[in-house]
């Protein structure tokens, strides 16, 4: 008898599940799923092609938000320790420790996979966008089950929260030392690239106009791949390397160049040289960045932005930075500054040859020139640090998507922007760029975009009409080949630069 008296039917010899036996019908059929899903289906929680997520065991989803998460996390809190330590005045110690006390509740929340509740308002121009789509899409998910791309995304916007909402630390970067230390690791290729650029490159006058084209053009090939390889020193995967480990990841010369070319399994090099010639004939324009890591990468980011403009093939570029510490490595104002100002004045590299050093200070005092000329200009748009993928850039930041449609190519570094590019999901690797980006090439006023990845995580698309035969052989022969870095992409988009876009 329950509480009101109500006497409840007897259940006693019940089968605890009535289970029919179909064996008339027919059997199942094995159907396919309709992928890619059909773009009004597509959503946060939904990407076009199957998600990765945390939850899939055995998968690099899985390996990042269980142990690489909680790794560099448990960093972080060593450099704000270290930090603590150094500090004099008790109204910055206490608030120092509440920071690192919120980082201690973070590391809690990922690994009991607690679900993903608001941003606090701390004013930044992100928090509508974050809090939007956790309350669209996200309600009641958790690290494991969200997507993985939004799951990683969000560790990061709440380690900055740990910061930003308290009173002295809001821009404390818990990731500023190690990204300047790598690039004092970095000495031999630093050098080997400011001794052949310190100076303003002369192709010779005794060529003939093909002649020059062509020394151009192979300039260019070489100096794309620079800033591709660039990419493979990204500190959250290489966290534990010897100097020497990376000096084998950053060799710059010509000959390990030509051989590398055959590890850029979507290798779209030629076409993008044929647009920024493009550029040119329309009398200059203007080429963007959106950058990826600071240190090396960005230096070689320069270099390469500082031939395009030295070649009249851009009048000038835009870089595009992160507002705050982001997924270890990447650029922040900070970063940039530091870069152009250690190159100047800095004494990082204590043997280094005074040619050297001097080389180093002449390419940074050029690039210096440059931002004051605007002919450089750095940007950090508050979408560049959301969970949104860029399918969903032209909605959600309108703003950005007119400002990038004004470009006339687009460079997107490294994998985090990829994978961004192409909603990081399950897609073939067969799959056309183009289909992959979806609206960043489909929607009005989409500009041309080049993807420069060296391949650090599962989505792989762009291969061609064998590339999955080539990635299944690869699964095969070579597993890991996704997230070794070994492997890269160079592709473009066709955009469609002529058509205006309006927005109400
Ligand atoms: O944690 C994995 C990841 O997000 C991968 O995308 C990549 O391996 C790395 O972090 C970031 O790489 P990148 O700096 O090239 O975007
Ligand atoms: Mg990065």
């Amino acid at each position: 008898m329950s509480a009101n008296g109500v006497v409840a039917p007897s259940t006693a010899g019940a089968p605890s599940r009535v289970t029919l036996s179909l064996g008339h019908l027919p059997s199942k059929k094995d159907i396919k799923a309709p992928w890619p899903r059909t773009p009004t289906r597509v959503d946060p929680n939904n990407p076009p092609w199957p998600a990765y997520r945390g939850y899939h065991e055995y998968s690099f989803a899985h390996a990042t938000m269980s142990s690489r998460l909680p790794t560099i996390l448990g960093k972080a809190v060593e450099d704000a320790t270290r930090t603590l330590n150094d500090q004099s005045e008790e109204e910055q110690v206490i608030d120092l420790v509440a920071c690192i006390e919120r980082m201690g509740e973070l590391m809690i929340d990922l690994s009991e996979n607690k679900k993903l509740r608001p941003i606090l308002d701390d004013g930044e121009g992100d928090i509508p966008l974050w809090n939007k789509e956790i309350a669209k899409y996200f309600q009641g998910k958790d690290f494991m089950n969200a997507p993985w791309l939004f799951a990683e995304a969000y560790k990061y916007r709440r380690l900055h929260e740990c910061f930003s909402i308290s009173k002295f630390w809001k821009d404390y970067d818990v990731f500023y030392r190690q990204k300047c230390d790598t690039f004092s690791r970095s000495s031999e290729a630093v050098f080997e690239l400011s001794m052949r650029f310190a100076e303003p490159f002369k192709i010779s006058d005794d060529l003939s106009a093909e002649e020059k084209l062509e020394a151009e053009r192979l300039m260019f090939l070489e100096l794309t791949q620079v800033c591709l390889w660039g990419n493979s020193t990204d500190l959250s995967l290489l966290i534990n390397m010897t100097e020497e480990q990376i000096k084998a990841l950053q060799s710059t010369g010509g000959d390990h160049l030509a051989a590398t070319e055959k590890n850029i399994l979507g290798n779209h090099l030629n076409q993008v040289w044929e647009s920024v010639k493009e550029v040119r004939s329309k009398t200059g324009g203007r080429i963007d960045f959106v950058l990826d890591n600071a240190g090396f990468e960005l230096y070689c980011d320069c270099v390469y932005a500082d031939f395009l403009l030295q070649s009249g093939l851009a009048t000038q570029i835009k870089f595009h930075g992160k507002r705050f510490a982001w997924f270890v490595s990447d650029v922040t104002k900070k970063d940039w500054n530091w870069l152009l100002n250690t190159m100047c004045y800095g004494q990082l590299f204590p043997n280094a040859t005074d040619v050297e050093l001097e080389s180093l200070r002449r390419l940074g005092q050029r690039w210096k020139q440059y931002e004051k000329e605007g002919k450089w200009v750095y940007e950090q748009h508050p979408f560049w640090c959301t969970g949104y993928t860029f399918w969903d850039l032209h909605s959600e930041a309108p703003d950005l998507f007119l400002h990038l449609s004004r470009s006339d190519l687009v460079y997107f570094k490294g994998d985090l922007n990829h994978r961004k590019l192409t909603y990081d999901c399950a897609a073939p690797a067969s799959t056309p760029f183009d289909i992959a980006i979806g609206p960043m090439a489909s929607s009005a006023g989409a500009p041309k975009v080049v993807s420069l990845r060296t391949i650090k995580s599962d989505v792989v698309v762009g291969l061609g009409s064998e590339g999955d035969e080539i990635a299944e052989k690869l699964d095969q022969t070579e597993p890991g080949w996704k997230i070794s870095g070994k492997y890269a992409v160079v592709l473009l988009s066709e955009g469609r630069p002529g058509e205006k876009v309006r927005f109400a």
